[in-house]
């Protein structure tokens, strides 16, 4: 059967803020840009970002890009690339007043302006007191900024390819990307994209472990592509586990609400929060907070009958607020556990959130990694944006509300060097046959139907040793004992049938090769957390509870090929300003 092929200037893959970022870029410079996502766009997981979106607008106090630098330097744990960093805070306000001429709803403050609220490790003047950096539409910003970009592509005439699935790159034996195969989920069908440019923008793994703030989708497919076509993953050992998931299901609550005034409570009804943070309290980083809420927990002050989670107070805000700030989160909480936030406190725990790491680019979004026997450079043809890159803005881990702002500043940065690519490349290279065949080789593999051990099987075992051995808090047995499971994980990958005939076949078939993915992504974490014997932001060890600038300020490498680690320097030189050099992280 002859393979259907497609040419275009541009292919992105996944239709998040970060893809669908760079596709307008693209698509309003002219070119022929297509869009693959697995999903119809608008139900991409930037959907699901609730508390809103940094830029130091200065809209409800005095603020400024060079205390948004710090305090992300300072969330980084010092692992983030200042360069990249300053590029970041510094053109944040441009890109969210673009956001808001492309029709994102921002809520309003009685001026007019766009409404901003507190979020964790947010400061004015270097740390002094408490800012409000965060653009909000009421709690469902990332809803808001999805469909408008979604919107504005169809009018600037971006190709989607809507419930089509990546299986792999296209990369020739001189390691330049020329596109990727992709499959029609509905039918199976083949389709080869040939492209001058290819942006990976698929999201986050969230899916690897049991309890997670993620939607089924974030199966971590970029990161298993990049993985397989020789690229090697950053930092993954730096996985956020978001404070307050609901309890008992992962889903997320926003630091919004904390932004708003909320606090969290133990069974004794302590703000436990002023004895971890005296300052910040509630709106200490993410780690910090998380960690906090899984001691109360583990010395008996954990709340229910299984004292297994902590409260979040929102009564006291009142009926106004919160329904005009946080409808979204009173209708979650009234559905899925039955508590109307208005009246009593919401049950929360820590749920896996998102990953620091990813595929390692420059500012620029062009991949950067070695190649056989050459040192690290921009791989041809390939970029990466959002949280399946790992640029790196959020270090060892990331501040709230930098996430939407890393997709659209991100995204439209590979899209600009993406443009001066293909205006410097104007010809399509003659795609490489035997690369394409290996790809189809790999997928045809999955044409197994039959009896024996399940995708969903093999599944439920990956998230629970991904729970069991590399959680918030992490030694060394346990985590050369996760690397040991995943492997056996990973070891019978082959005998993994598709047997659940009740659904459609090719459906079943994508689901195993989504495993695929998060089988190699949770290795790459697992292992990566196993190497670096320090503790840093998201990275816990309790058998090295400090932070070691002196042997483990740099960035780790991952590589599929013999689960090899590598190690990289931190870009610690800023742009334009001076350096934000390590000091004891106190919030
Ligand atoms: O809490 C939240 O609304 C999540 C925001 C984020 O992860 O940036």
């Amino acid at each position: 059967m002859t393979l259907e092929r497609r040419r275009f200037d541009a292919l992105i893959i996944g239709a998040g803020g970060g893809g669908l970022r760079a596709a307008l870029q693209l698509a309003r410079a002219d070119l022929n840009v297509a869009v693959v996502s697995k999903v119809f766009p608008t139900r991409s997981h930037t959907v699901a970002a609730q508390g809103g979106v940094n830029a130091a607008l200065a809209n409800v106090m005095p603020d400024n890009w060079h205390w948004h630098m710090f305090d992300t330097v300072k969330g980084s744990d010092y692992l983030g690339d200042q360069d990249a960093i300053e590029y970041m805070c510094r053109v944040a306000p441009e890109l969210v007043y673009e956001l808001e001429h492309y029709g994102v709803p921002f809520s309003r403050l009685d001026n007019g302006k766009i409404y901003q609220r507190a979020f964790g490790g947010q400061s004015q003047n270097f740390g002094e007191k408490q800012a409000a950096r965060t653009c909000a539409a009421a709690d469902r910003t990332g809803h808001a900024i999805l469909h408008s970009l979604y919107q504005q592509n169809i009018r600037a005439k971006t190709h989607f390819f809507d419930e089509y699935f990546a299986t792999d790159l296209i990369r020739n034996e001189e390691g330049v990307v020329q596109g990727a195969l992709i499959v029609s989920i509905q039918t199976g069908e083949t389709l080869l994209v040939e492209a001058r440019t290819t942006l990976l923008a698929t999201g986050g793994a969230g899916q690897i472990y049991r309890t997670n703030s993620n939607a089924l989708i974030n199966t971590g497919d970029g990161l298993g592509m990049a993985l397989r076509a020789g690229v090697p993953l950053q930092d993954m050992e730096f996985v956020q586990f978001h404070p307050t998931g609901l309890a008992g299901i992962g889903m997320l609550i926003t630091e919004g609400c904390r932004g708003e005034g909320g606090y969290l409570v133990n069974s004794e009804g302590e703000r436990f929060m002023e004895r971890y943070a005296p300052n910040a309290k509630d709106l200490a980083s993410r780690d910090v907070v998380s960690r906090a809420i899984y001691l109360e927990v583990k010395e008996g002050r954990g709340v229910g009958p299984n004292k297994d989670h902590v409260l979040l107070k929102l009564d006291h805000l009142g009926a106004e607020t919160i329904m005009k700030r946080l409808p979204g989160i009173r209708q979650s909480s009234i559905t899925f556990v039955g508590v109307d936030p208005i009246e009593k406190p919401i049950p929360v725990f820590p749920t896996a959130h998102y990953f620091m790491g990813g595929i390692p680019t420059n500012r620029k979004g062009e991949v950067v990694a070695p190649y056989k026997d050459t040192p690290e450079e921009p791989v041809p043809g390939l970029y990466a944006a959002g949280e399946c890159a790992c640029v790196s803005v959020h270090g060892a881990n990331r501040l709230g509300g930098n996430s939407l702002l890393d997709i659209i500043v991100f995204g439209r940065a590979a899209a600009d060097e993406m443009i001066r690519h293909i205006r410097e490349n104007p010809y399509h290279e003659e795609i490489d046959e035997t690369a394409v065949e290996k790809v189809l080789d790999r997928l045809h593999r999955w044409d197994r139907k039959g009896e024996g051990e399940t995708v969903e099987g093999l599944k439920d075992d990956l998230k629970k040793a991904m729970e069991d051995f590399c959680g918030v808090y992490r030694t060394q047995e346990l985590l050369d004992q996760g690397v040991e499971e995943i492997r056996k994980i990973r070891d019978r990958l082959p005998d993994v049938y598709i047997s659940d005939f009740s659904r459609c076949f090719n459906t079943a078939r994508i689901e195993a090769l989504e495993l695929e993915n998060l089988v190699d992504v949770a290795m790459a974490v697992v292992k990566s957390a196993s190497v670096r014997q320090e503790s840093r932001g998201a990275h816990s060890r309790v058998d090295f509870p400090k932070r070691d600038d002196q042997q483990w300020m740099k960035h780790s490498l991952y590589f599929l090929e013999g689960d090899r680690m590598d190690f990289k320097p931190v870009r610690t030189k800023p742009l334009t300003v001076e350096s934000f050099p390590p000091k004891e992280r106190v919030y």
